[in-house]
């Protein structure tokens, strides 16, 4: 084995001494404002916060006809009806889902965060949405939009439950298509998860999910994204709280999508580490994160299943 520069060596105790302090005050932080910026920037942008929403299913789209060629053909989304886990600051996503035709889209979450998009927001997607597409109804819209902001859950049903029971929170609602955006890798219990969603999801239901692997705090995600991956189990637990990465890897998801009857399990990667990131964090990881089945190359990947 080549040994390692003495500059890597010292950058290496660097980020892992950086890091601990990041996760240290992303601890303090949630202890004090709690889960409170799903977004790296604030809803008060609005312009920002609509052109995310449009990508994010734009993206999500283009995913599940790469997937399911069949469903690119038109007139897929007709009807089905949508869940969305852990959709963050707003409901752009669900009227712009709404918009195209969709049966209902349905949204479930541990944390209120959809409180703070304001009214103005929602007038600015809507117009938005009515000036870019066309048949767009925005009364329709609007209408869905005050039911669901007075608790009077219809087509847009968006449901908060601090247990994140998705079986109960969806009562007896089936489900076709199951999206998910930087959210699976916050949730508690991956495996509990899946159960539930292969409980509502109907026959033949696809799953289209982006995780993001990665270190979440803002400065050292740019400069060593797999930071969190340095440190064993029992320090990272030190610095626990409720949507902390759980640092489950694409070969966990895999097991826990197969074992719950999902078949036609695709997990491809989003982005991946640099080469030189590569080579300069081997024999860094902590040791559960050591073997390649871990593909710590991978910082986020999509995964699509379709329900058996
Ligand atoms: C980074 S945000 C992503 C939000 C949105 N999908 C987006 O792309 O902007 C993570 C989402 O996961 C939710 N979340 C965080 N911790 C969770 C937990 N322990 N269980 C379930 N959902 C959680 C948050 O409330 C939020 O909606």
């Amino acid at each position: 084995m080549v040994p390692e520069p003495m500059s890597d060596a010292l950058k290496n105790w660097f980020y892992f001494l950086t890091g601990a302090v990041f996760l240290f005050l992303a601890r303090v932080k949630h202890t004090i404002y709690g889960y409170s910026t799903p977004k790296p920037y604030s809803v008060e942008q609005l312009d920002r916060c609509i052109a995310y929403d449009i990508k994010v299913v734009d993206e999500w789209l283009e995913r599940l006809y790469g997937y399911l060629p069949a469903a690119g053909r038109g007139g897929f989304l007709t009807g089905k009806r949508v869940l969305e886990l852990g959709p963050g600051s707003d409901l752009g996503v669900g009227l712009y889902l709404l918009s195209m035709g969709i049966e209902e889209y349905n949204a479930v979450d541990v944390n209120d965060l959809v409180e703070s998009a304001s009214d103005e927001f929602y007038e600015r997607f809507i117009a938005y949405l009515r000036d870019n597409f066309d048949g767009v109804d925005p009364s329709f819209l609007k209408r869905e939009l005050a039911r669901t902001r007075s608790g009077d859950n219809g087509r847009l049903n968006y449901v908060c439950r601090p247990d994140f029971d998705i079986v109960q929170a969806l009562g007896s609602r089936k489900i076709d298509i199951i999206f998910s955006q930087a959210a699976f890798e916050h949730f508690d219990d991956i495996d509990k998860t899946i159960q539930d969603i292969s409980r509502v999801a109907a026959k033949d239901a696809i799953a289209v999910v982006l995780i993001d692997l990665q270190t979440h705090s803002r400065w050292i995600k740019d400069k060593d994204p797999n930071n969190i991956y340095r440190y064993p189990k029992w320090f990272y637990d030190l610095f626990h709280f409720r949507g902390i990465p759980n640092r489950a890897r694409p070969y966990q998801y895999k097991e826990s999508f197969q074992k719950h009857g999902w078949r036609d399990i695709v997990i491809e990667p989003a982005s991946v580490l640099s080469s030189d990131m590569r080579g300069f964090m081997n024999g860094h990881y902590s040791k559960e994160f050591g073997c390649d089945r871990n593909q710590m190359e991978y910082l986020s990947v999509w995964l699509c299943a379709t329900k058996a």
